[in-house]
C-alpha cells in the first residue's frame, strides 16, 4: 500500500482540492443516483471519495449515515476541514480498497474514479471481494469511471476504460445493471474527459 498511498498524499498534499483534474464543485450525477436509489437513513459509502463534496450534499439532504473511504489521509482532512463541525456526522476510514474488509453491509456503495485504477486483476478481484462483503442484498452500486473514449490515465497513473457492459461482465452476479450514463467531465483547466456512470442492483 505504501507506494500508492505515498502518490495519493502527494497528490493531495500539493494541490488544493479545487486544483485536481477530477474536481466537481457538485457531483450532479451520483448525488441524483444515490438520491434516486437510496432512503436517507440508508447506509452509504464513497469509495476513494477523496476531498470530494458529494458528502455535503448527501448531509445537506438529510442523510444521516454517510462514510468515506478513502487511501489518502490528506485527502479526507481537506473534506473535514471544509465539513468543519459537520464532520462529526460521517465515517472517515483510511484505507487501501483493496485491503479492507467491511465492517457493515451498505445500501449504497459509490465509487467515481477509482476502480478504473485497477489495472491488475488480483486488484479488480480484491476490489470486487469488498463490494461483495459490503453490500446488503438489494444495494444499489454506482460507479463511475474512465468511458472507452475516455483518458488513458489519470494523474499520472494508467486507467482500465469501461462501458457499463464492460464493467457489468467485470462485476459479475450478483450485480445486475440497472442504469448508466456519459458524462463529459471539464477538468479545471478547460480539458475534456469522458465518464461512465453504471449503475447496479445487488440481486441477491
Ligand atoms: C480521481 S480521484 C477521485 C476522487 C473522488 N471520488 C471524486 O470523484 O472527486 C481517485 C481517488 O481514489 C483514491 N484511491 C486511489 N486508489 C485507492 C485505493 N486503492 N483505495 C482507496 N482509495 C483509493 C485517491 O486517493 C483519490 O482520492
Amino acid at each position: 500500500m505504501g507506494d500508492l498511498r505515498d502518490h495519493w498524499e502527494g497528490v493531495y498534499s500539493a494541490r488544493a482540492e479545487t486544483a485536481v483534474s477530477w474536481y466537481q464543485r457538485h457531483s450532479n450525477q451520483s448525488l441524483a443516483y444515490v438520491t434516486a436509489t437510496a432512503g436517507k437513513a440508508s447506509y452509504v459509502i464513497d469509495i476513494g471519495g477523496g476531498a470530494s463534496t458529494l458528502v455535503d450534499d448527501l448531509l445537506e439532504r438529510g442523510y444521516a449515515n454517510v462514510a468515506v473511504l478513502d487511501i489518502s489521509d490528506a485527502a479526507l482532512a481537506k473534506a473535514k476541514a471544509r465539513l468543519g463541525g459537520r464532520a462529526s456526522r460521517v465515517t472517515w476510514i483510511v484505507a487501501d480498497i483493496t485491503r479492507w474488509r467491511p465492517p457493515r453491509l451498505y445500501g449504497v456503495w459509490h465509487d467515481r474514479a477509482v476502480f478504473h485504477f485497477l489495472t491488475r486483476t488480483e486488484d479488480q478481484d480484491a476490489y470486487i471481494t469488498a463490494l461483495r462483503a459490503g453490500t446488503e442484498r438489494g444495494a444499489a452500486v454506482i460507479v463511475a469511471t474512465f468511458a472507452l473514449d475516455g483518458p488513458e490515465q489519470c494523474s499520472g497513473l494508467p486507467v482500465q476504460r469501461y462501458s457499463p457492459e464492460t464493467l457489468a461482465k467485470r462485476l459479475g452476479a450478483p450485480f445486475v445493471l440497472a442504469d448508466q450514463a456519459n458524462e463529459t467531465h471539464t477538468t479545471p483547466w478547460g480539458t475534456e474527459q469522458r465518464f461512465s456512470y453504471a449503475v447496479f442492483r445487488r440481486d441477491c
